[in-house]
């Protein structure tokens, strides 16, 4: 089984980073093979909306970091998408790489928008959110990504980490549990 596990704090030992890690590494051991990606340390640009992969190619035209991750979403199994809540949203580091990913939706989105994507459907995406509001304030950033994970063919399942601390090293352990729990269920 091939794990994509997209980071999308800068933070690389934060409160994200290290759910998505527990996840991660509980599927390795079970024998998933896993490819992470630190955005926060890679140099790629956001969607020009040149248009370009539903006219000239059929992937992104820009070739940069985020172009091995997108190649990568289509033989994956399994992607796992962390990122801390910015001012109700994902991060910008995310946002921007999440973009790109209008890349694979094809031309014909505008005929059938239910059977756009490139991608084989029944992929997983594992949507890992974290924040310090406890309440339902965010709730509309998990349906939001998870809307448009599903257009993608995704089966998304998520892990929202509420109630968290300000600092990086805030105790996790609980959604850590949940995340090892998950990939259990998963790598068989
Ligand atoms: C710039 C910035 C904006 C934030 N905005 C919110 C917010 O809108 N709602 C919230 O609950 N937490 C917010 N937080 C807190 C983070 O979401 C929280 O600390 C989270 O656990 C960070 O995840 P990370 O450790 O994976 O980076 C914000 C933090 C920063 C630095």
């Amino acid at each position: 089984m091939e794990i994509l596990n997209i980071l999308g704090s800068p933070r690389k030992n934060g409160t994200s980073a290290r759910i998505a890690k527990a996840f991660a590494e509980t599927a390795e051991r079970r024998g998933a093979d896993i490819y992470s990606y630190y955005l926060n340390g890679l140099q790629y640009r956001g969607c020009q909306g040149c248009e370009g992969c539903h006219t000239r190619s059929d992937k992104c035209i820009l070739r940069d970091d985020a172009t091995e991750i997108l190649d990568k979403m289509y033989t994956a199994d399994v992607v796992v998408f962390s990122t801390p809540i910015y001012f109700g949203d994902a991060s910008g580091q995310f946002k921007l790489f999440y973009d790109r990913m209008w890349s694979l939706i094809g031309p014909e989105y505008k005929k059938d928008p239910e059977n756009a994507s490139r991608l084989e459907a029944g992929k997983i995406a594992v949507l890992i959110l974290a924040q310090v509001a406890r309440s339902s304030e965010h709730e509309d950033v998990l349906d939001r990504y998870t809307m448009y994970l599903e257009m993608y063919g995704f089966k998304v399942l998520p892990i929202v980490a509420k109630g968290l601390d300000m600092m990086p090293n805030t105790d996790i352990s609980t959604f850590a549990m949940e995340a090892e729990q998950l990939a259990r269920e998963l790598v068989i």
